[in-house]
Parts: structure tokens; sequence; C-alpha cells
């Protein structure tokens, strides 16, 4: 059962990644022309999907992957692609329409199941590779720990995710976010500080036999993303 806060924080990003900001978010990955500071944060999210992929085997071919918060689809069409049978999902509908039509080209798609619905859901069942391209990132700390101890009994061989890490730079950035008017603001992203995210994990009895592997930190103009491996100890 998610707990109260994961629940409220899920319903407020159906409704911005569904209604409020789905055409903007639709276009940020896509090659549409963007605005400059866009443009950065569609730099670095290339990277990060870029990263996550290359900490995966480069031959997927009999392996499963869940992609949890998959928007549009670009990770989970990527995996396919180098042979993965893929399970997509999101809690916004209109991201995986769009996630479906990107795919209909990329005959390797025929591997992606799309679904709709919560990527904590246990009724997935389990998987070699479970991935979370910056889909934590709007959840506190706590609910993050209990996201990854519920995959953790679900992957097989790695869970791969990130969080926005806090930092001082990170903590202005978001300051002059709140400048903005609020209808245009994204629900917070909630920074959180590696350390304390590696303490809580080597803690939860939950987590016992998944430790931190790779690590890596994106930086492009407004985004700001940290990759993080858990994998069998
Ligand atoms: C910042 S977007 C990232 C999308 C995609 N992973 C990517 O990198 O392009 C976060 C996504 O996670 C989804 N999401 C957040 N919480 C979720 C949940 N509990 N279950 C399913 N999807 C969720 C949102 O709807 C949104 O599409």
């Amino acid at each position: 059962m998610p707990t109260a806060s994961f629940a409220a924080r899920r319903g407020q990003l159906e409704t911005y990644f569904d209604r409020t900001a789905s055409a903007a978010w639709i276009a940020l990955t896509s090659d549409v022309k963007v605005s400059g500071v866009r443009a950065t944060v569609r730099a670095g999210r290339d990277r990060m999907r870029e990263t996550l992929l290359s900490w995966l085997p480069d031959d997927l071919t009999g392996q499963s992957v869940l992609d949890c918060g998959c928007g549009t689809g670009a990770l989970a069409i990527a995996c396919a692609a180098r042979g993965a049978t893929v399970t997509a999902i999101d809690v916004a509908p209109n991201l995986i329409a769009i996630a479906q039509s990107r795919s209909a080209e990329t005959p390797a798609a025929a591997r992606i199941d799309f679904r709709v619905g919560d990527m904590l859901s246990p009724t997935l069942g389990a998987f070699d590779h479970i991935v979370l391209m910056d889909s934590l990132i709007h959840y506190e700390l706590g609910d993050v720990v209990d996201a990854l101890a519920a995959l953790r009994a679900r992957a097989r061989a790695s869970i791969l995710f990130t969080i926005a890490p806090r930092t001082p730079a990170l903590a202005l950035m978001h300051v002059a976010g709140r400048l903005f008017p609020k209808a245009d603001r994204a629900p917070a992203i909630v920074p959180i500080a590696p350390d304390r995210l590696a303490g809580a994990i080597a803690q939860d009895r939950r987590l016992d036999g998944f430790a931190l592997a790779r690590q890596t930190r994106i930086a492009s103009g407004f985004y700001t993303s940290q990759a993080i491996e858990l994998a069998p100890a």
C-alpha cells in the first residue's frame, strides 16, 4: 500500500503530466525547437538517458525491463531495440498515447507492453532491470526509499533511478522557480542529499542484498540529476 504522501503526490503528477504540462512535456521530449532554457534541459535529459542505457547490457535479448514513469517512451523504445521485453508504465494516459504513437514505426516496439497506472503496482511482476528516469524526483525521501524497497523485491539484476541532488546551486534554482506564477509551476521537485539517501538505503532491511553501485551526476543548464544504480551486493 503506498503511503498517503506518495498517493497524493502521484495524483498531482498525473494532473500535471496528463493535463497542465502535457503539451510542453511532449514538445520537450520531441525534436521540435524549444527555448534556450528548455534546450539545456533536453540536452541534459538526453545525456541522462544515454547514461542509464549505458549501464544496461548492450544485448538485452531475453531480458525484461520495467520502465517506471516512462513518459513519452524514449527509454522503453531504446531498450526494446536492444532486444528487451519491456513493460512501460505511466500514470499519465496522454503520455502513454504519445509513447505508443512514437513507437509505432519501430518493429521492436512490439515487445513493449504500454500501461497506464502506478509504477509500484505489484501486479506488474518481476523484471531483470527496473529503470526510473526522473520518475522519483518529485517524491519525499521516505517515499523514495519505500518505492525502492517495493521494487527491490521485483528486480533481479538492477534498479537504475535518478534523484535531484540537494546542492546549494540547485537550492537557489528552486527558490527562483518559486517566483514563477503558481499555475505554470510543476509539482515541486524534492531535492535529496545523496548521503542521506545512501544512509537510508544502507539501514533499510527491506533492501538487504542490494547495494549502491555506479553513480553519475549530470548538470546541463536548468537540469541537474544524479543517476544511481542499485544492484545485488
Ligand atoms: C519527469 S517525467 C520523466 C518521464 C520519463 N521517465 C523520461 O525521462 O522522459 C516523470 C514521469 O513519471 C510519471 N510518474 C510519476 N509517478 C508515477 C507513478 N507513481 N506511477 C506511474 N508514473 C508515475 C509521471 O507521470 C511522468 O510521466
